[in-house]
C-alpha cells in the first residue's frame, strides 16, 4: 500500500484560534498543514499571506504545504520559504518563467510542485518533471473552500501517476502526488484508486465537529 498523507486545508479553520486549529488536527492525526494563499487577481478571493504562516509556524512541527493561487509568483516565494513554508507549489499558468521559478522555490529550500487546475493540460510537466516534488491536481476551480468535487479530475489523477511511475523508474525521483477540492471520507478512496498519495481536505475536516474520528474515517477508507 502507498504512504497516504492527509492535509487538512486551514482555509475552514477558525482563524481567530488559528495556532490551535493547526494544532488540534496535526494531533488528530493529520500528516500536513495545507495553507490557500490567494490574491484576489489569480482567483477571486483574499486569503493570508507570509506573515500568518509564520504566526502559525511554532504550532507545529508538521510540514506547511503553501498553495500559492497568486500571480505573480516569484517575489513571494522567499518571503514564504523564510516564515517556514515546506513545500511551495504554484499554478504554471500564473508563472512567466516555470523552470525558474521552480528552481527558485528549491534554491530557499523548499520543496517545489506545480498545481493544475481542472482544464489545465499536463504538457506543462513536460520538461520540468526533474524539478518536481509534488504534482497537485486540483478537483475543483480554486478560489474557495466547499465546493463539489469534480470527477473528471480522477482521469487526470490516473495520467500524472503514469508519468510519476515511469519517471520515478527512470530516475529514482520521488514525486508525490496530491489531490485538492472536495475531497470527503466519502471519495477520498477513489481518489486514492487513481493514485493520489496526498490529500487535502478543507470543510470535510474542519466543518466537522470531531477532527480525529473524520481523519480516521479516512484513513480507514484509505486502508480499503
Ligand atoms: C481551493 C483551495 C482548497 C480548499 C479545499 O481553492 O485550494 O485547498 O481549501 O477546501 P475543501 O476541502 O472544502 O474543498
Ligand atoms: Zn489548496
Amino acid at each position: 500500500m502507498r504512504n497516504y498523507r492527509i492535509a487538512p486545508s486551514i482555509l475552514s479553520a477558525d482563524f481567530a484560534r488559528l495556532g490551535e486549529e493547526v494544532k488540534a488536527v496535526i494531533a488528530a492525526g493529520a500528516d500536513i498543514i495545507h495553507f490557500d494563499v490567494m490574491d484576489n487577481h489569480y482567483v477571486p478571493n483574499l486569503t493570508i499571506g507570509p506573515l500568518v504562516c509564520e504566526a502559525i509556524r511554532p504550532h507545529t512541527q508538521a510540514p506547511i504545504d503553501v498553495h500559492l493561487m497568486i500571480k505573480p509568483v516569484d517575489s513571494l516565494v522567499p518571503m514564504f520559504a523564510k516564515a517556514g513554508a515546506n513545500i511551495i507549489t504554484f499554478h504554471p499558468e500564473a508563472s512567466e518563467h516555470i523552470d525558474r521559478t521552480l528552481q527558485l522555490i528549491r534554491d530557499q529550500g523548499c520543496k517545489a510542485g506545480l498545481v493544475f487546475n481542472p482544464a489545465t493540460p499536463l504538457s506543462y510537466l513536460d520538461h520540468v518533471m526533474d524539478k518536481i516534488d509534488m504534482v497537485l491536481i486540483m478537483s475543483v476551480n480554486p478560489g474557495f473552500g466547499g465546493q463539489a468535487f469534480i470527477p473528471e479530475a480522477l482521469r487526470k489523477i490516473s495520467q500524472v501517476r503514469a508519468r510519476i511511475d515511469a519517471y520515478q523508474a527512470e530516475t529514482g525521483q520521488e514525486i508525490w502526488l496530491e489531490v485538492d477540492g472536495g475531497i470527503k471520507t466519502e471519495n477520498i478512496a477513489a481518489a486514492a484508486k487513481a493514485g493520489a498519495d496526498t490529500f487535502v481536505a478543507g470543510s470535510a475536516i474542519y466543518g466537522s465537529g470531531d477532527y480525529r474520528t473524520t481523519i480516521e474515517a479516512m484513513r480507514a477508507q484509505l486502508a480499503t
